[in-house]
């Protein structure tokens, strides 16, 4: 299918060195909940018939907002194949590094799914969920008795935890997924992040405020894209901008954050290492080539850019991008139509 592939100059590696892949997930292997692109097929293909690994692979979304033991379960169910949580890197795996700066730190983690459970197995000590957060406080949602909806897994504080919460300054945000209440959560952390959220509290400097990622967009099961935590972040901002005589400090450590990309390959040298009878190549990297497969060019394709050699970024067109040829603005080193194309492309190659 030649006139699939848009093919951009990049020098063939040999045979025999080493290589492995790292998948974006939402619009390249499934979209909602369903597979795409011919995935269960294509990620087959990276074992052994006997289920042992055959290339060593890994996920690289910026979704999340669970736990990566429980994602690769649901994963491994989903795909036919056995995902170790080692290979799972979410848009907040990289959070874990910053548990030793707020170890014993009270801190808010936003999001749908369960932000506090995955901070919590990251390190941190003294985390508390934005549902969880709110539930402490009377009347900090005046539209709370509007919604009709309930929280997951959220139940009336204890007292002693009611005042606790209240008396305790709020030392760093990490917005772990999706909000879910976009105006309660908006309202709440403009408290946070001008007063530490204490009611009634002196405007002081802001707390620190993380972003799994930045993703304004992405490709869900909706035929057009849905907002993402990028859309969010917008929005708070431009709300505490309005009402704060400082602009919002953050940052955002998914993709294309090269950070996230840095992680990918500690995490497939691993991999590597462990394939190959446990031998330890120490630091230094094995891989002739890393294969960026995703969907969206300034996401996906500007971070495999940004990180630079080995990785080589492919495009396919079953998520945010459907152009025909490549994308102007971030164009990647290869498009294909499907992520099953992708990985018979690179077996191909480098078999
Ligand atoms: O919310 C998830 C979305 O922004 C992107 O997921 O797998 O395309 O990186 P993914
Ligand atoms: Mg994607």
């Amino acid at each position: 299918q030649a006139s699939s592939l848009f093919w951009r100059s990049f020098s063939h590696s040999s045979s025999r060195n080493a290589f492995g892949i790292a998948f974006d997930i939402d619009g390249v292997l499934i979209r909602g909940n369903s597979p795409i692109g011919g995935s269960p097929q294509a990620l087959n293909k990276l074992y052994h018939p006997e289920g042992s690994l055959k290339v060593p692979y890994c996920f690289l979304t910026n979704g999340g907002g669970v736990r990566e033991s429980k994602r690769a379960i649901e994963l491994s169910k989903l795909f036919g194949v056995g995902v170790s949580s080692s290979q799972v890197l979410h848009g907040h795996s990289p959070f874990k590094q910053l548990a030793h700066k707020f170890e014993n730190d009270f801190v808010v983690a936003v999001g749908k799914g369960e932000p506090a459970a995955v901070m919590s197995e990251y390190g941190f000590k003294d985390v508390i969920s934005i549902d969880d957060y709110t539930l402490c406080f009377d009347n900090i949602d005046p539209l709370a008795p509007q919604k009709k909806w309930t929280v997951n897994g959220s139940s009336e504080p204890s007292p002693e935890l009611k005042k606790y919460v209240r008396s305790q300054k709020v030392q760093a945000v990490f917005v772990v997924s999706d909000s879910v209440d976009w105006s309660r959560d908006i309202q709440v952390l403009c408290d946070i992040l001008r007063t530490g959220g204490l009611p009634g509290g002196e405007i002081g400097s802001q707390p620190p405020l993380y972003f799994a990622h930045d993703d304004l967009k992405y490709q869900g099961a909706f035929p057009t894209e849905r907002f993402g935590i990028g859309a969010f972040r917008i929005s708070l901002q431009s709300v505490f901008n309005s009402i704060h005589p400082h602009p919002l400090q953050y940052s955002a450590v998914g993709k294309p954050n090269p950070l996230a990309f840095k992680n990918a390959e500690t995490t497939l040298r691993k991999l590597y290492n462990h394939m190959i009878a446990n031998q330890d190549c120490g630091g230094i990297s094995p891989f002739e080539t890393l294969y960026m497969i995703g969907d969206n060019p300034s996401v996906d394709i500007k971070g495999a850019q940004e990180a630079g050699r080995p990785w080589f970024s492919i495009l396919t067109r079953t998520g945010v991008f459907r152009g025909k040829e490549n994308d102007q603005e971030y164009p990647a080193d290869m498009v294909v139509d499907t992520v099953e194309d992708a990985v018979d492309f690179i077996l191909d190659k480098e078999n």
